[in-house]
């Protein structure tokens, strides 16, 4: 007690020796102090009664009135409120109270501070709305409060800071549009509005703001076009509109009208329309990022006149059109010395990788051209990008060998190079990469999956891998025995080694020992390992010294097993073809006589003649493959049906052709165009004549239907395909294929399989036509058969086929033909070429650029609302793209991709059917 009344009495000493002057600010600020907490307990100790005012920390006084100026306890850990006696500090012209965990609203009393210029409060974590009374402060300067929770709208009454030069909002909670009223701060120069909820176009009376040179409006639900007041702030250095749904292209002349720019920012928007070859003009970009958007047009070659180019980002766009050409631009970048990031990665970029970009900046150091359709060969000069440390050319055609140059890269840390057709061994130069770790490790990741290299893994690989965390060589032939420093790598979260040719002892030390960050499934001749990888134990040594012996006899029995399965096997299709030789024999001899009764009688050229009216053109529907097909009314049986007359080379040796139609007779679905008979006669000029008379599907075929501009006007259907009815068509046709596969007792191949030979009844139900008439031909007459291959281009040339062509083959037809109906584009379309097929398109586009290639009458036909169509969409397109996997051991089973193909139906229409 008696310690607190001298304390006091020394303080009012105090007092008078300083005079009272300061008494309100004194007040107030030791209010203020009461207020916060200081995390760093130190921060505001000086604020005491025993020191003069001005000297307490952050303090600054008039040199005159000695009264408080500016409060500067930026970045002083404090906590708690503003205590709104922070307005009673009347003289103050600078208050910064950034950098801090100051939480609660802003004190209305802030209002009163009428001579404030500088008001920052940003980084906290202020709350409630920007209190109206703050726009009384009508001298502010430069006002920020960014990085707060700040609610509400953007108050239009913000017009009433006429001197407002810098006005920074961003990273708040705020609402709303832009006032429009914001266009009378005519001296704002940078202004920021990022990271907020803000929508609506931006008013175009920001026209006025022309010394505007820094505008951030990223990261909100700004949309409509790019703002037109925007072409008018010539002195424009740092544009930021990341983040919105900004629209619409861009004007052609946007480099002329915005010279001053340096950094432009407008990526994850939907603009769309080409980049503007006068961007080229602004000679200080430095970054343009326009990533995430629709741009399309090519990638201009003038980038290369800006010298200080650092950053461009492309990314995810349409850009390119498929072919060479596309790449030209990276020849002009190498004038760009300053580059470090060039991301052109997801676009349609074609041609071959030039050689030039190995004169790109070293001090480039990331460099992705994923997802594009590049050929060719990694140049050895990549060695030359000495800064290297990201290199993405993932899901590109590039063939050819890892350079060993890739050993100069001593930065690389992340190298994905995965889905290529890349061959060759890993390069022993790998190891060089570590010279510059020396100890430490460094994380890294390195994908190589679904390429065709081979060889061992280098010894020295894991001198650079040490600080792997993703590993991935999967489906690769390499061979060779799994190194067991993988085991010893300790940051290391995945290593895929699986389909592969590796062999001999799985390690199970180390990382080996967690079946969750090892797969190694898919490599023939591995052995032991940990329990839970399932592979056959090593087989014991009696003499355990010899351990290189005991691999070499597991090889050799192996070997030996296989060997005896082969002749095995062998022996038991040549027995069955002995048989089935004999069988048809038997058959041919035989039953000959006897079709004759089975098949109708009455079908005679003469009669069809007659029922197709002399097979008059009104009656022709369409020439498919192996002949011309005719509606015809049969009398006799009072129903029109479909005619297809065969178009044969070879005269006679037709004497089975009943017997055979016979046979195709028998296999019956309700998914197969039914066959009622066959025809074999001589026309009135005595030449063989062969029909196959079909029941008639109304709805004419599923071509028709996807590609309606190719069909004349009296035939085009009246309108498209539902996404609903494709789903049941393609559920149809592969009913089909499971049943003719799986339940028929000799698998037969229908080579043919493509929209012209699906056909749709009265329901638009699917029914695969022309089903076993290759196989019939192909025995009958040769000659038509591969006269027909050869002009309908059946076999692998035109995309439906795979290599296998009709042997078990029938998925990946299938698979295309699937593609075919989602994309409505045939596998022949201009846009496929070379190496880039109707599947490789559509895998680069997938998850999401699915709706930029799905049949756009799909997205125009009448769906419910809110129906996820991107989803079902991608589940379709995965199950196409699943059946046309090249290696038989991926693709899938036609059991298993019908049934995926009813649980999407039935997950996305269900109870519709
Ligand atoms: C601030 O000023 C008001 C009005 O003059 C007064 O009532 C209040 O007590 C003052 N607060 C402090 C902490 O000095
Ligand atoms: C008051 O502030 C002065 C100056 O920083 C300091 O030396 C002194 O220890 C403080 N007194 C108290 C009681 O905190
Ligand atoms: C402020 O802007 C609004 C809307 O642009 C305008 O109507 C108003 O006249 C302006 N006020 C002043 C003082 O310029
Ligand atoms: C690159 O620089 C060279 C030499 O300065 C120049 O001739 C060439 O036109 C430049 N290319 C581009 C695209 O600017
Ligand atoms: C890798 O290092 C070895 C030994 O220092 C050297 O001979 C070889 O040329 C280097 N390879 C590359 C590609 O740098
Ligand atoms: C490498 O690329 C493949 C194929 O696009 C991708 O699936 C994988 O996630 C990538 N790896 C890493 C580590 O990014
Ligand atoms: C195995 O690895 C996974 C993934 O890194 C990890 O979550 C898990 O804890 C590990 N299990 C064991 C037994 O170490």
């Amino acid at each position: 007690m008696r310690l607190f009344l001298l304390f006091s009495f020394s303080a009012l000493m105090l007092h008078e020796a300083y005079g009272f002057t300061d008494e309100p600010d004194r007040k107030a600020l030791l209010d203020f102090k009461s207020q916060v907490s200081e995390e760093n307990q130190d921060a505001l100790s000086s604020w005491n009664n025993s020191s003069p005012l001005c000297n307490w920390k952050g303090v600054t006084c008039g040199l005159k009135n000695k009264r408080v100026t500016r409060l500067n306890l930026g970045g002083c850990q404090l906590r708690g409120m503003i205590s709104p006696s922070i307005g009673n500090i009347s003289f103050l012209i600078s208050l910064n109270l950034s950098d801090n965990s100051i939480g609660g609203t802003i004190p209305y009393e802030v209002g009163n501070l009428f001579r404030l210029k500088y008001l920052n409060i940003s980084f906290n974590f202020l709350e409630g709305e920007i209190p109206d009374n703050l726009f009384n402060c009508s001298r502010l300067l430069d006002l920020d409060l960014c990085h707060n929770h700040l609610g509400g709208g953007v108050p239009s009454e913000l017009e009433s800071l006429e001197k407002l030069e810098t006005l920074d909002f961003g990273a708040n909670n705020l609402r709303g549009k832009l006032p429009a009223s914001l266009g009378n701060l005519t001296s704002l120069a940078r202004v920021s509005f990022s990271k907020n909820n803000l929508e609506g176009r931006i008013p175009d009376d920001l026209a006025r703001l022309t010394q505007l040179v820094h505008l951030g409006l990223g990261e909100n639900k700004f949309s409509g076009g790019f703002p037109p007041s925007i072409y008018n702030f010539s002195s424009l250095e740092y544009l930021n509109m990341f983040g919105n749904v900004f629209s619409g292209s861009l004007k052609p002349d946007f480099g002329n009208l915005l010279p001053k720019l340096r950094l432009l920012e407008m990526g994850t928007n939907s603009f769309t329309g080409p980049i503007p070859t006068t961007l080229s003009n602004i000679s200080n970009l430095q970054e343009f990022s326009i990533e995430q958007n629709k741009m399309t047009g090519s990638i201009s070659s003038s980038f290369g006149k800006l010298k200080n180019l650092k950053t461009l980002r492309l990314h995810n766009n349409s850009l390119g059109s498929y072919s060479s050409g596309d790449l030209e631009f990276l020849k002009a970048l190498s004038n760009c010395t300053q580059l470090q990031t060039l991301l052109v990665n997801r676009n349609r970029l074609g041609g071959v990788l030039p050689t030039s970009i190995t004169n790109l900046s070293t001090n480039l150091w990331k460099l992705d051209l994923g997802t594009n359709f590049i050929f060719g060969t990694i140049p050895y000069g990549i060695g030359n990008l000495v800064s290297l440390q990201k290199l993405v050319l993932r899901e590109n055609l590039l063939t050819g060998p890892l350079p060993s140059s890739i050993g100069k890269l001593s930065r690389l840390v992340f190298l994905n190079l995965t889905s290529n057709r890349m061959s060759g061994e890993i390069p022993s130069s790998i190891g060089n990469i570590t010279w510059r770790l020396c100890k430490f490790k460094r994380l890294c990741t390195l994908s190589v999956a679904h390429n065709k290299l081979y060889g061992h893994l280098p010894q020295v690989l894991g001198n650079w891998l040490m600080g792997a965390k993703i590993l991935d060589f999967s489906n690769n032939d390499f061979s060779g025995s799994i190194p067991g420093y993988f085991g010893n790598f300790s940051l290391l979260e995945y290593l895929n080694l699986s389909i592969n040719n590796f062999e001999g002892e799985v390690p199970t030390e180390g990382k080996f020992r967690n079946a969750t960050v090892v797969l190694v499934f898919g490599n023939q001749y591995l052995c032991g390992g940990i329990k839970e990888l399932k592979l056959n134990q090593c087989i014991v040594q009696a003499q355990p010294s010899h351990s290189s012996s005991s691999k070499k006899v597991t090889i050799e029995l192996s070997i030996g097993i296989a060997l005896l399965l082969m002749v095995l096997i062998m022996a038991y299709i040549s027995l069955c073809w002995f048989r089935k030789i004999k069988n048809n024999q038997l058959s041919s001899n035989s039953t000959y006589s006897s079709t004759r009764e089975v098949v109708h009688e009455k079908i005679s050229y003469a009669y069809l003649r007659n029922a197709t009216d002399g097979f008059s053109s009104s009656n022709l529907i369409g020439s498919g493959s192996f002949g011309t097909v005719f509606k015809a009314f049969l009398p006799t049986e009072n129903k029109v049906v479909a005619v297809k007359v065969l178009n044969l080379q070879r005269r006679g040796a037709m004497k089975s052709f009943l017997t055979e139609c016979e046979s195709l007779k028998d296999i019956r679905h309700r998914n197969l165009v039914k066959l009622l008979t066959a025809c074999s006669s001589t026309d009135l000029q005595g030449n063989d004549f062969r029909a196959l008379i079909y029941e008639l599907m109304p709805n004419g075929s599923l071509d028709m239907w996807l590609h309606p501009e190719e069909v004349e006007e009296i035939r085009r259907p009246s309108r498209t395909l539902t996404l609903f009815e494709r789903l049941n068509i393609a559920v149809d046709v592969i009913s089909v294929l499971e049943y003719l596969h799986v339940y028929c007792h000799e698998p037969i191949a229908h080579c043919d399989l493509k929209p012209s030979n699906v056909l749709l009844d009265k329901d638009l139900t699917g029914h695969v036509s022309d089903f076993g008439i290759a196989r019939l031909l192909m025995k009958l007459d040769q000659e038509s058969f591969f006269n027909h291959l050869s002009s309908a281009g059946v076999r692998g040339t035109i995309g439906y086929a795979p290599p296998e062509y009709g042997m078990g083959g029938q998925p990946s037809i299938y698979g295309v033909l699937l593609l075919e109906m989602f994309t409505g584009k045939r596998p022949t379309n201009d846009l496929f070429g070379g190496n880039v097929t109707l599947n490789s398109y559509i895998k680069l586009a997938l998850p999401e650029r699915v709706l930029d290639i799905a049949d756009n009458s799909i997205l125009n036909s009448g769906l419910r609302a809110g129906f996820p169509l991107d989803e079902c969409l991608i589940m379709v397109f995965k199950v196409g793209l699943r059946c046309c996997e090249e290696s038989p051991k991926n693709r899938l089973a036609t059991s298993e991709a019908r049934k995926e193909l009813i649980l999407i139906r039935e997950r996305f229409f269900i109870g519709r059917r």
